[in-house]
């Protein structure tokens, strides 16, 4: 089976991640995959608004680590920068459910959803310091402008989790639901939006995103150089070596 599920149903698109034995973590095909049914949602007249969940237990483990060490993405046009150019840019509304571990992109991808639901269980990460690396997808500029720079910084210097309640509390979440439900729930929202004017939510997204459309690119950008870059120096491969290897990473030379 597919590690994307891919569904439409009354106008929704439902993209479900479905490599629960690796906790969900995405692999270059699955950034792939991801970005071509974005690209798809975005023309396709019978779609009006995507879905993305997980699983009850897990959302998504970050990107694959075997792939970082493996796999790296080099060029603006590797799959992963696709995938956030993608959601980032995305037109229609962006329903996600998330419960369980959303670790690294797991939980950056929400700051370009438009509607959040939790399971009670959901624990949001972004240990990119941790892994030797830095922020993607606009979260540098998007969790300070979130969840003030305080709380971002022990987010992100820290690399500290954070837990549904929490992440309720600063906005990044609309709802916290039993797990097994919130998968149905983000169902049902994104049915009322289904049922709205396209046009009128199209426009209303757009206008909502347009006063800072164009630093979320530049901030995007910007990361991702510096991404490439310290994916390869000694830091970052310490990291991956230590977790393939199921140990501490050491950072004492770093
Ligand atoms: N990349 C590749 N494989 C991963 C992975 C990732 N990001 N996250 C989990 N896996 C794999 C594990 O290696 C393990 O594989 P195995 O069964 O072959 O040994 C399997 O998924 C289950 O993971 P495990 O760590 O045993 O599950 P857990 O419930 O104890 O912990 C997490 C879940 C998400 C907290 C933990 O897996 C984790 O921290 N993963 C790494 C997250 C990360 O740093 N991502 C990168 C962010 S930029």
């Amino acid at each position: 089976m597919s590690d994307i599920l891919q569904h439409t149903e009354a106008g929704v698109m439902t993209l479900t991640l479905n490599r629960v034995d690796k906790k969900n973590s995405l692999t270059v095909a699955m950034y792939a995959a991801l970005a071509d049914a974005l690209e798809q949602a975005a023309e396709d007249i019978a779609v009006r608004a995507v879905v993305l969940q997980g699983h009850a237990a897990v959302f998504s483990a970050g990107n694959d680590i075997g792939d970082f060490l493996n796999n790296p993405p080099t060029t603006s046009t590797s799959p992963v920068h696709r995938f956030l150019q993608a959601i980032s840019g995305f037109p229609k509304p962006l329903v996600a459910a998330v419960c369980g571990p959303a670790v690294g992109v797991g939980t950056t991808m929400l700051f370009h959803c438009d509607l959040v639901y939790a399971g009670d269980n959901a624990a949001f990460s972004m240990p990119f310091v941790n892994l030797g690396l830095c922020p993607e997808a606009a979260s540098s500029l998007l969790v300070p402008q979130m969840m003030g720079y305080h709380r971002a910084a022990e987010a992100l210097l820290l690399g500290e989790p954070f837990m549904a309640e929490a992440a309720l509390e600063v906005g990044l979440v609309n709802r916290i639901v039993p797990p097994t439900e919130a998968n149905g729930v983000a169902q049902t929202q994104a049915r009322k939006l289904a049922a709205k004017p396209l046009g009128s939510l199209v426009q209303t997204k757009r206008l909502m995103k347009m006063g800072q459309a164009a630093a979320v690119r530049q901030q995007m950008a910007e990361e991702g150089a510096q991404f490439a870059r310290m994916l390869t120096e000694p830091a970052a491969r310490e990291a991956f070596s230590a977790f393939m290897e199921k140990r501490r990473p050491d950072f004492s030379a770093q």
